[in-house]
């Protein structure tokens, strides 16, 4: 007979992760997971039976960080149940809020997003009243030796992180503060990091960083080598024309022609860019401080379409920032309907305390207002999503199938190189297999399709 293993050995401490946030916080709880397998741990997917509770956490508008508070409400109740509990707090708002996050919270242990090499360390040295904490930023880390334990359910797309941290400064923004400054990873660790996820059975790697476009590997051996996003694309491009290539998040100031046209020239590199427009309006884009205005911003996207017509392109549009005016709005819709996007992702300004904005200008657009703004904008991007669908009809795609659609379990699911989701009948398809699918109805959402096999 064989020896089968428990799937959870009892002796081992077990470790539980929430993440919140953005891509990049996922494949960071990877990174946490992978360090700490290393030190003995195996991840659990219940709260109740976990020896340590962390929550990979995010401070981009206020609203997150007040869903992780009441998070930690929950993890403490668990501190009351059972003996041999630890509370850690890791990422972006443990670096903003440091140790005030210990103050009478019961966390044992906070730590920032690039110490988390140090985790086993703190984790060892807690004791009931000696809670552990090391926010210290990196100009250097990138985790580049370290193979990210996928915590996916299907096997098939992967984040690689390609460059931490940001030095834009939009003035709106905390990441500079809690990711700190911006550093590359050396190519060959990512290459491989590619090629180990294809022969493992991925098909869909998405290459990660606050802004890709600035991603530059400086070699100090030979200086002529360096490596710049483009070059890293094409790269990666190589490794399979099987292994579909998608990144984000590009910044419409430094999306460099040599990308696009590296884009155009590999099938396999998806038809998509995330391009966060923030707003329409030139006055606010300058407060914003995000380097580009209105004009540059639509050059770009007849770029990208001139040599891509079919290019998906998607962004993030910030309602109500200091001082917007009625005009300053009505610039950011005109600016959505000239560029019918396929999709958004739509905020109300929150402040963040210690950015350039809360320094120097009031946060004035009363609450009532800021939602309103901010309907209008969700409002119109629907109709521009199904606009931007409705051009798809008849039009046929290959997508990568991830599994059963969720409305409909008896059909499958899967992406088209612009990142449309589309719907359709099996064929007997399974998860990571490419089929050929053709549009004959759409919603805002989704491409309802036949399958051609
Ligand atoms: N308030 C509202 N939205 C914000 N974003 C970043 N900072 C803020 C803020 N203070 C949005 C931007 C960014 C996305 C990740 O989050 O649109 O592109
Ligand atoms: Fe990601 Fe920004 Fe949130 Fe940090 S603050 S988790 S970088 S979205």
């Amino acid at each position: 007979m064989t020896d089968i293993k428990p799937i959870i050995d009892p002796t081992k401490p077990k470790v539980y992760i929430e993440t919140y946030g953005c891509q990049m916080n996922v494949n960071d709880s990877e990174v946490i997971l992978s360090i700490l397998q290393n030190a003995g741990y195996v991840l659990t997917e219940d709260m109740d039976q976990a020896n340590l509770i962390l929550a990979n956490t995010c401070s981009i508008r206020d609203n997150a960080e007040q869903r992780i508070w009441g998070r930690i409400d929950q993890f403490k109740l668990q501190k009351k149940k059972r003996d041999n509990v630890l509370i850690g707090i890791v990422g972006c708002m443990a670096e903003r809020l440091k140790d005030r996050l210990l103050d009478g919270h019961d966390v044992d242990i906070v730590a920032g997003p690039d110490s988390y090499r140090s985790l086993p360390g703190l984790i060892a040295a807690v004791r009931p009243d000696s809670p552990q904490i090391n926010v210290m930023l990196s100009h250097e880390e990138t985790y580049a030796d370290i193979s990210p334990v996928r915590m996916d359910k299907n096997g098939i797309s992967a984040f690689i992180s390609i460059m931490r941290g940001c030095n834009n400064v939009c003035s709106y923004c905390v990441v500079p503060y809690t990711r700190g400054a911006e550093r590359s990873r050396d190519p060959q660790t990512i290459l491989n990091e590619a090629q180990q996820l294809f022969e493992n059975g991925y098909k869909e790697i998405t290459l990660l960083g606050q802004n890709v476009d600035s991603y530059l590997w400086k070699d100090a051996q030979t200086p002529d080598k360096d490596v710049n996003f483009a070059q890293l694309l094409e790269m990666v491009a190589k490794i399979d024309p099987d292994l579909r290539v998608r990144f984000s998040t590009s910044h419409p100031k430094d999306i460099s022609d040599e990308v696009i046209y590296t884009m155009a020239m590999y099938p396999n590199i998806c038809k998509h860019i995330h391009l966060p427009v923030q707003s329409g309006s030139s006055v606010m884009l300058e407060k914003m401080r995000r380097k580009y205005d209105r004009e540059w911003y639509l050059e770009r996207v007849r770029k990208i379409r001139s040599v891509i017509p079919d290019c998906g392109i998607t962004t993030d549009v910030i309602a109500g920032f200091c001082g917007e005016t009625l005009q300053d709005h009505q610039d950011t819709l005109s600016l959505m309907e000239e560029v019918v996007f396929d999709s958004a992702f739509m905020f109300a300004y929150s402040e963040r305390p210690g950015t350039l904005a809360s320094r120097k200008y009031p946060d004035d657009i009363p609450y009532q207002e800021k939602t309103r703004r901010l309907n209008e904008i969700i409002a119109l991007q629907g109709r521009m999503s199904l606009k931007s669908n409705e051009k798809e009809i008849g039009k046929e795609f290959r997508v990568l199938v991830e599994g059963p659609s969720k409305k409909n379990p008896d059909e499958l699911c899967g992406r088209a190189s612009n990142n449309k989701m589309c719907v359709f009948p099996s064929l007997g398809e399974k998860p990571g297999d490419y089929t050929h699918v053709k549009v004959e109805s759409v919603t805002s959402a989704t491409l309802i399709c036949s399958n051609l096999g």
